[in-house]
């Protein structure tokens, strides 16, 4: 057995499990730690300071934990922390670390769906302010036209699993209705938050057929997948038993109520407080 180097998957709360369960899927053999901010969630509606603030402190966590690669499978973390971490934060607390987030391999094949050429991103208000979905795919598809759309209610109404009950329709269906009745050549809806999947069905209800939507899941395995291949310095440092474990900074027993639906599998947290002993192991 290997000495644990799991690869970390970050989200501000249950969402980026949707995320883990395409990844498991598709590397199986490597370990996983998974960590949710639930107690600091939601980060959609925070400012970019204070998603920054809170997403380093949550790398940090994972590096203290012996992960070499994390993902942050959070769109709005990865809006509006990433590139700082990844520029300024990682050649002081590990250069030889690497953290990814979900919004790169996303926009590199997002205009592959649309015929139209017209593309709609659904996202947390954080996402869709910080303009990196237009920025991103104007690098690799400069002729895709880019709408958003703001959905601030659909994490609470997710993370307080009210997604399924019949007053979520409102909520759902007043942005859909919104971005398609003022660009109705999108073709594609992308779901640019990795809580989104769990409205998927809701979604379909108020989106006409021929409109293709996009969940982020299986791109991002796939794009972690083709990274490792290519990057095998990183790839031999991750310890590969077939482990995952999972954290929240919230209480274990409301998150392994709601992980499941989540992750597809039941889950067993454990509690993690940001502010307690693992501080002293780098010291
Ligand atoms: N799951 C996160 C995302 O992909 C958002 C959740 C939040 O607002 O905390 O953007």
């Amino acid at each position: 057995m290997q000495a644990s180097k799991p690869i970390g998957v970050f989200d501000s709360g249950y969402g980026g499990l949707t995320v883990l369960k395409e990844i498991v899927k598709e590397l199986p053999a490597y370990d996983y730690l998974y960590m949710g901010d639930n107690a600091r969630a939601p980060y959609g509606t925070r400012s970019f300071d204070t998603v920054y603030e809170y997403t380093l402190e949550c790398v940090q966590w994972f590096f203290a934990q012996g992960c070499e690669l994390v993902v942050l499978a959070c769109n709005t973390a990865s809006a509006k922390a990433l590139r700082t971490i990844q520029q300024k934060d990682l050649p002081l607390i590990g250069p030889h670390k690497r953290v990814l987030g979900v919004i790169r391999p996303t926009t590199e094949i997002i205009g592959q769906y649309s015929q139209t050429g017209q593309v709609g991103i659904l996202g947390t208000t954080g996402t869709v302010q910080s303009n990196s979905y237009p920025i991103e795919i104007a690098k690799f598809f400069p002729k895709i036209q880019v709408y958003q759309e703001a959905c601030p209610m659909w994490v609470p109404l997710i993370e307080n699993d009210e997604y399924n009950k019949p007053g979520a329709d409102y909520y759902v269906k007043q942005h859909l209705d919104h971005i398609l009745s003022a660009h109705p050549g999108i073709d594609t809806l992308l779901l640019a938050c990795t809580h989104y999947p769990l409205l998927l069905q809701k979604i379909r209800q108020f989106v006409p057929g021929e409109v293709t939507i996009v969940s982020q899941g299986e791109i991002v395995a796939q794009s972690l997948a083709a990274y490792l291949q290519k990057h095998r310095e990183i790839a031999d440092t991750c310890s590969k038993n077939g482990q995952i474990n999972f954290f929240t900074t919230d209480s274990p027993v409301d998150f392994d109520n709601h992980a499941a639906v989540f992750f597809g599998s039941p889950v067993a947290s454990k509690h993690l407080d940001l502010g307690g002993e693992w501080r002293k192991k780098g010291d």
